[in-house]
């Protein structure tokens, strides 16, 4: 695994954590944080305690990333974030495109198109993510999905950046159901992934970070991080818990 390759663990707590619960999580889990120091963590911690996290872990490698950001830098967009105000709090990278934004909330691969060269101007590192439907998967559209999804949302991105992005393919069945994909399921997706890189660059697409999410817990980490493609996990409901978060992180191979 080249160095642009080591593995990240990220843990996406979603709507999930109070300050005060963010801060009972650091004080359990920073201590023993520094067991692999070959393995990047990141926390994604509702924007709320984004400050929170990046003050407590000041000093730590541990990387503090947002879950969702708006493309322009500032103007008349009631709710939104931008990304010079997440550097400001000290967050270093962004999830964009996670599919509950896609299906709740009507993110469209038009502004991710936008996002993610935003997000790489402002100094943070793009966590997109990308996935089919069960409906997709049955129908045999996983592969034209997730071409769609990575050269629609990349389209902005020049070549000699796309290392700079880590991809994280969440098959959407599997967010949340407890219906792991198998590792030959997450491998050949993301061996998908990452041929289709190729296409932009063949030197470029063997040192992108490529994740799988959906379903990741302590008793399925070291399996799903052993396939030669997966470079990591992105973890929702598991990564809640400092003990079973900090068990992820130790599967992942050495
Ligand atoms: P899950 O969520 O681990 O709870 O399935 C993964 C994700 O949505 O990133």
């Amino acid at each position: 695994m080249s160095n642009e390759r080591r593995p990240l663990i990220a843990g996406n707590w979603k709507m999930n954590k109070t300050n005060a619960e963010a801060a009972e999580f650091l004080d359990e889990f920073l201590p023993g944080a520094g067991d692999r120091p070959d393995v990047d963590v990141a926390i994604c911690p509702p924007y709320t305690a984004l400050r929170t996290v990046a003050e407590r872990s000041a000093g730590t490698p541990l990387i503090v990333s947002a879950q969702n950001m708006h493309e322009r830098e500032g103007g008349a967009f009631t709710g939104e974030v931008s990304a010079p105000m997440l550097r400001e709090v000290g967050v270093q990278a962004v999830v964009l495109g996670h599919s509950e934004r896609r299906q709740l909330f009507g993110e469209t691969d038009v502004a991710l198109q936008r996002k993610v060269p935003a997000a790489l101007a402002a100094g943070l590192v793009p966590i997109l993510c990308v996935g089919e439907t069960e409906d997709e998967r049955e129908a045999g559209e996983t592969e034209r999905k997730l071409r769609h999804q990575v050269q629609a949302d990349l389209a902005e991105v020049e070549d000699d950046r796309l290392t700079q992005i880590t991809i994280a393919y969440e098959p959407i069945w599997a967010i949340g159901t407890g219906n792991t994909a198998t590792p030959e399921q997450a491998q050949d997706a993301i061996a998908f992934v990452r041929a289709l890189l190729s296409d932009r660059s063949p030197a470029v697409a063997a040192g992108v970070r490529i994740l799988y999410g959906g379903s990741v817990n302590a008793g399925n980490a070291a399996e799903l991080l052993s396939q030669p493609d997966i470079d990591g996990a992105l973890v929702g409901g598991a990564s809640l818990d400092p003990g079973e978060f900090a068990a992820i992180i130790a599967a992942a191979p050495r």
